[in-house]
């Protein structure tokens, strides 16, 4: 089924056509340089970046796709995020809906971030999902396609949010993920010991504490003085104790629920130490780890469009 799919929750305008597997066409107009300006997203700016640019990536992608007339459904992104961000893209997708005739399916934004499988390969639940993203750190178990329980959420910074404002400590630009991982490519891992959350007797997470720990070995030890040197090994530091609670719960959380898989999405999802650290501790207890190409690890429009195919072909 040829779905339309519209992302615009945070401050990626997105905008993609999927038929099963295939994406026929995929655009995507990132905010971020504007954002970078004030270290982080300015609400009332990404609606108004939304506006200026939803009308053209439709106009783009549906004419690559071979025309609305090809559409068979809709699916926009409805929630969680930014309100203002996301009624220009539903309203969008509402409007087309209208117009067209054709259904339209409101998407999780979260079970957007699950639905790149259908781009990986086949996959059957039972199994562990893990969003881990700017807004979000939450493992939860897939008994089936759109039957889900979640076993456990951040208890204050989503993962993202923390290497965010950890980039921002290290003068880095936003968004901080990438940059921190450019960094701590060629930093020493072992030369700082961040603490690692364990919240015993819990799967949640927490990285309040690891932000503070950062902050502090910067303010009071290193005396607000940073090397190259200190910048690179603090972000390898960093990412270690980051990823460590990440790689712990989710494996627990396969064993206890009998998972033969666990499918790591999300914008934090990009980072190759991160991807590194799972195959190699869940690849030692027998469980698959599946991460999705760079692209569909962000905010995107293809894996709006793949769940909302999911639910649009059983309605
Ligand atoms: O999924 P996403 O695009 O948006 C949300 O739903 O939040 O995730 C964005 C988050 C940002 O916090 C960004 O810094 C982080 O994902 N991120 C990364 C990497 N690429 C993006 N974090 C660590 N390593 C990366 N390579
Ligand atoms: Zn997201």
């Amino acid at each position: 089924m040829k779905v339309l799919g519209i992302e615009s929750t945070c401050d990626e305008t997105a905008v993609a056509v999927v038929d099963g597997g295939d994406i026929l066409s995929h655009k995507i107009a990132s905010q971020t340089e504007i954002h970078a300006l004030y270290g982080g997203v300015v609400p009332e700016i990404a609606s108004r970046e939304h506006l200026k640019r939803i009308n053209v990536l439709l106009q783009q992608v549906l004419q690559e796709a071979g025309g609305i007339e090809q559409i068979e459904g809709i699916a926009a992104a409805a929630r969680p995020g930014l309100e203002g961000s996301i009624l220009v893209g539903l309203t969008a997708a509402r409007t087309l809906s209208y117009l067209t005739g054709l259904k339209l399916a409101e998407i999780d934004h979260l079970e957007a971030h699950l639905f790149a499988w259908p781009f990986l390969e086949q996959l059957f639940p039972p199994g562990l999902g893990l969003v881990v993203s700017g807004g979000h750190t939450r493992l939860v178990y897939i008994k089936e396609w759109g039957d889900y329980e979640i076993i456990s959420d951040t208890r204050d910074d989503a993962a993202g949010e923390c290497f965010d404002k950890v980039a921002s400590m290290l003068q880095l630009k936003y968004p901080g993920g990438p940059e921190i991982e450019k960094a701590a490519r060629e930093g020493d891992r072992k030369r700082f010991r961040f603490p690692v959350a364990n919240l015993k007797g819990s799967l949640d997470f927490s990285y309040s504490g690891l932000k503070t720990s950062v902050l502090y070995k910067i303010k009071y030890d290193l005396k607000g003085k940073l090397s190259e040197k200190d910048r690179r090994d603090i972000a390898a530091s960093f990412q270690e104790a980051a990823f460590k609670p990440l790689v712990n719960n989710a494996i627990s959380g396969a064993k206890k629920t009998d998972s033969a898989w666990i499918l790591v999405c999300g914008g934090v999802a990009a980072n190759s130490r991160l991807r590194e650290m799972f195959q190699e501790a869940a690849g030692k207890e027998g469980i698959k780890t599946l991460f999705p190409p760079l692209k569909l690890c962000t905010d995107n429009a293809a894996t709006v469009a793949a769940c909302g195919e999911f639910y649009l072909s059983r309605s």
